[in-house]
């Protein structure tokens, strides 16, 4: 039998995720928001009965789990007030969304039999309707301290169409640090290149799109050959001359980058000496070039 579900926080996240396990035939019995008419949209995009809808967090006594996608800094406050209305003998399990918090921070000050669960899809949901596709094959992140936790995470991650991997919950603040850096960052690092084409004469409205099938043949490059061996460029080359005119040419004309360059770079060689292509000598040279 699947367990009911209601949802807290109609927003991307729980929109997204609510139509999916809604499509994979869990019942909805609350749609959870403070305004009521959004909890009645919320129902049209989930495509599930409209008196799921409400705006009185009392109605998510009735259900066997809850999915409470509030802002990362409302899950606790927001499950205290869960536990203050629901049956301490019979508790309903809790999920959250967000990749830095443990499951424990929705954990009830009397009652400790509650099954507390985190599943962090490990996608970046620009609104409900592209979440909601791109769930399909999604890594999903599982953290809870009880099996039953974990096994709840895998089932109801596989439903949304999505792929679970456990993570520790005393690593979950570097876990969430990866995450930022390989979304977060890759932005700030095309912004960074943009920047860089716009200080060489280049239109602003031209600059990202001229990346972009760099930046597409990198992940292609990635994605077949592995991180070590889909790294090209000067660095690996060990062009030692190449990187010389960068830091030089960066220090006199963009030196707002130039930091940041050396310390990505001295990264880069790292990765040049695991790929075997770029000797420690030579790495060892760069990398004095880029500490200067
Ligand atoms: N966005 C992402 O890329 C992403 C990816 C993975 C995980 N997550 C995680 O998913 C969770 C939800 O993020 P989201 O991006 O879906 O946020 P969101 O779109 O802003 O939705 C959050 C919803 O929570 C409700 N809410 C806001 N403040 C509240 C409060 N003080 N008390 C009760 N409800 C409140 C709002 O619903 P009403 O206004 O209708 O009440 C809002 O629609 C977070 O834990 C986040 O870390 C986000």
């Amino acid at each position: 039998m699947k367990p009911t579900i209601a949802l807290i926080g109609p927003g991307r996240v729980g929109s997204a995720v609510a139509k999916k396990l809604h499509a994979a035939g869990y019942q909805l019995t609350a749609i959870v928001s403070r305004d009521r008419q959004r909890a009645i949209e919320a129902c049209q995009f989930i495509d599930c009965p409209s008196d799921a809808a409400t705006d009185q967090l009392v109605s998510v006594t009735s259900a066997e789990v809850i999915l409470l996608a509030v802002p990362d800094d409302q899950i606790q406050s927001v499950a205290q007030q869960v536990h203050s209305v629901c049956d301490p003998r019979n508790p309903p399990s809790l999920i959250h969304f967000s990749g830095l918090h443990p499951a424990a921070i929705m954990q009830s000050t009397t009652d400790i039999h509650t099954t507390l669960l985190c599943l962090h899809p490990l996608l970046p949901f620009a609104n409900r309707e592209k979440g909601y596709y791109a769930l399909d094959q999604c890594p999903c992140a599982i953290e809870s301290s009880t099996p039953q936790g974990i096994l709840l995470g895998k089932k109801l991650a596989t439903a949304m169409g999505g792929t679970p991997f456990p993570v520790a919950t005393d690593k979950k603040a570097l876990y969430h640090a990866a995450a930022c850096i390989s979304s977060n960052y890759l932005v700030t690092l095309i912004a960074m290149a943009r920047d860089l084409f716009i200080h060489c004469g280049i239109e602003s409205e031209h600059a990202t799109p001229l990346l972009l099938p760099l930046m597409r043949a990198v992940f292609a490059n990635v994605e077949e050959l592995g991180v070590e061996q889909g790294l090209t460029g000067p660095i690996v080359r060990g062009d030692v001359g190449t990187i010389t005119k960068h830091l030089q040419q960066l220090e006199r004309e963009a030196p707002e980058f130039l930091e940041s360059y050396r310390a990505l770079g001295i990264q880069t060689a790292t990765i040049g000496e695991k790929s075997q292509r770029l000797s420690l000598k030579r790495a060892a040279t760069i990398k004095d070039i880029l500490e200067q």
